[in-house]
């Protein structure tokens, strides 16, 4: 892996006449590439659609992509065979509850969670594991929630949990301006947990907004103090090996079609046992208790993972997840990882370099511009000449008619676009205090004129099926921004009001 720092490698406006030279380029200043070219030829295959339908997607911290060998799979094992709702004793039931089994089974191997430790728990989507340990933390006054502000916004939910049980909630700040978690900070934080009452602390393992990698040794460090640890595995899952016996979280959270794009609708939560024992579910459902009573108003919940899997979970969907896995077992996560190293660090060290005729730099990258403790997500907000910021939703929409597939806004994650963009409570309080008459685009542009500053940026992801030729057309699209002033680059033609955009469907 290439961890030098990028800027120097490549001339500013570096502009490749044609993609051969600029593959060239890439392959002398990320050799292991060529280690990687078992991908291409699943690009060719297993992805073809992409290149079909002239696709160039980077959106893979918003979803990954199935592989075509994973629909064909799932369907010969739906279309071959009769299943029940699981947990019965009936034939087709039984069928059904050995598939679901199996997969819950695989996904501890896969993350190398060993059975007598970790139950793995079927959720609809990280957030619904966020929320069960949310939910059920035995949170009190003089306990405390502590983290990162640097997450996505299930984790930030959780301190509504907290509050309401009285517990007290910090944030960990992050370091300018590479974004990572402050850590003489956290220290101080840590101290402070008195063992007496539930302690909680919760940080993702990579961030959705920046791509940094928080360090899974603070695992030990804050359990040393006392705190039970939550970490979110979503956006680190799908492109760096996850050792869960080496790290031993008490909670770690993860949406499967991150990892390899389908099945959608299943998370997981991994929860030791010791972890899982502390929670208190704040009700019961079909299929979580052993007895219930209406009469006497009672009920006994469920040992293990059936306690917290509410109502008939999605049993025909679970078996794809281990079909999923190995499809990345199969291609091995340290290739994909490699890869999506090189892509970045090709992506970042270019886009950084683009200049305008001025000298101006045409992006501002929010978080590292080295390859160092970093994953393959990269946010930037464009800058015209003179400085004034570009509207990311106009990026978007310009991409769009490129097909190119990319998440602008901030992500589900407000912490990390605050600090990025030294944002501070008196810039957002407007915002919050007005924020359900004038909504999102008033107050983006509220902000940007009464600060200069920005609710939001441009993200590009790339992941497992990635290749050169999508960065490269990326690349080709953030220099036609070059020496164009925000006026020429034009105003956003689509309505977006909260996080969500509202487009007519007609
Ligand atoms: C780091 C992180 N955590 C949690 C989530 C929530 O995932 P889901 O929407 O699948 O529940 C996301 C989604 O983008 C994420 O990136």
């Amino acid at each position: 892996m290439n961890n030098s720092p990028i800027q120097s490698i490549i001339p500013a406006n570096y502009q490749p006449k044609n993609m051969a030279a600029a593959f060239e380029q890439f392959t002398q200043a990320y050799p292991t590439y060529a280690e990687t070219e078992a991908i291409d030829q699943l690009r060719a295959t297993d992805y073809s659609r992409l290149d079909e339908q002239k696709h160039i997607y980077l959106d893979y911290t918003g979803g990954g992509l199935y592989a075509e060998s994973q629909i064909q799979q799932h369907m010969t094992m739906l279309s071959q065979n009769v299943f029940g709702n699981p947990h019965s004793n009936n034939p087709t039931s039984v069928a059904m509850t050995n598939l679901v089994e199996g997969a819950r089974k695989y996904v501890l191997e896969y993350f190398n969670a060993s059975p007598d430790e970790y139950i793995a728990i079927f959720t609809p989507n990280a957030s619904g594991a966020l929320k069960l340990v949310g939910e059920s933390y035995p949170f009190q006054a003089d306990g405390r929630f502590l983290l990162a502000f640097d997450n996505h916004n299930s984790v930030n939910g959780i301190r509504e949990f907290a509050r309401t049980k009285g517990a007290t909630v910090d944030y960990v700040p992050l370091t300018m301006p590479n974004l990572r978690i402050d850590q003489p900070e956290l220290d101080k934080l840590l101290t402070q947990a008195d063992p007496a009452h539930g302690n909680l602390f919760a940080y993702p393992a990579q961030s959705n907004f920046s791509g940094v990698q928080h360090p899974l040794e603070l695992i030990d460090r804050a359990r040393d103090k006392g705190w039970d640890v939550l970490v979110d595995c979503a956006a680190f899952a799908p492109t760096n090996r996850l050792d869960i016996g080496r790290w031993l979280p008490d909670y770690a959270t993860f949406s499967f079609y991150k990892m390899f794009g389908f099945p959608t609708g299943i998370g997981c939560l991994l929860a030791r046992k010791s972890a899982l024992q502390k929670l208190n579910r704040p009700w019961f459902a079909g299929g979580t208790i052993t007895l219930a009573s209406t009469q006497g108003q009672w009920h006994h919940l469920a040992q293990g993972e059936a306690g917290f899997e509410d109502g008939t979970v999605d049993y025909l969907n679970i078996p794809g997840v281990k079909t999923g896995l190995q499809h990345l077992e199969a291609i091995d996560i340290d290739t994909i990882h490699e890869r999506v190293t090189c892509l970045s660090g090709w992506l970042l060290q270019n886009l950084y370099g683009l200049r305008h005729q001025n000298g101006k730099p045409l992006v501002r990258v929010y978080g590292p511009t080295d390859l160092e403790m970093r994953g393959g997500t990269v946010t930037v907000n464009f800058y015209d000449p003179s400085g004034n910021l570009l509207d990311y939703r106009r990026v978007e929409e310009l991409a769009n008619e490129q097909n190119i597939s990319i998440r602008t806004g901030c992500f589900c994650n407000p912490g990390a676009n605050e600090i990025a963009e030294a944002l501070t409570e008196e810039d957002i309080a407007p915002g919050f205090e007005e924020g359900k008459r004038i909504g999102l685009p008033v107050f983006m542009s509220l902000l940007e004129h009464s600060t200069g500053k920005s609710a939001g940026a441009v993200r590009i992801s790339v992941g497992l099926a990635s290749n050169f030729a999508d960065v490269y057309q990326f690349l080709n699209f953030a220099q036609g921004f070059l020496d164009k002033s925000s006026e020429k680059v034009g105003h956003v033609t689509f309505e977006i009001e909260n996080c969500r955009v509202i487009r007519d469907g007609s």
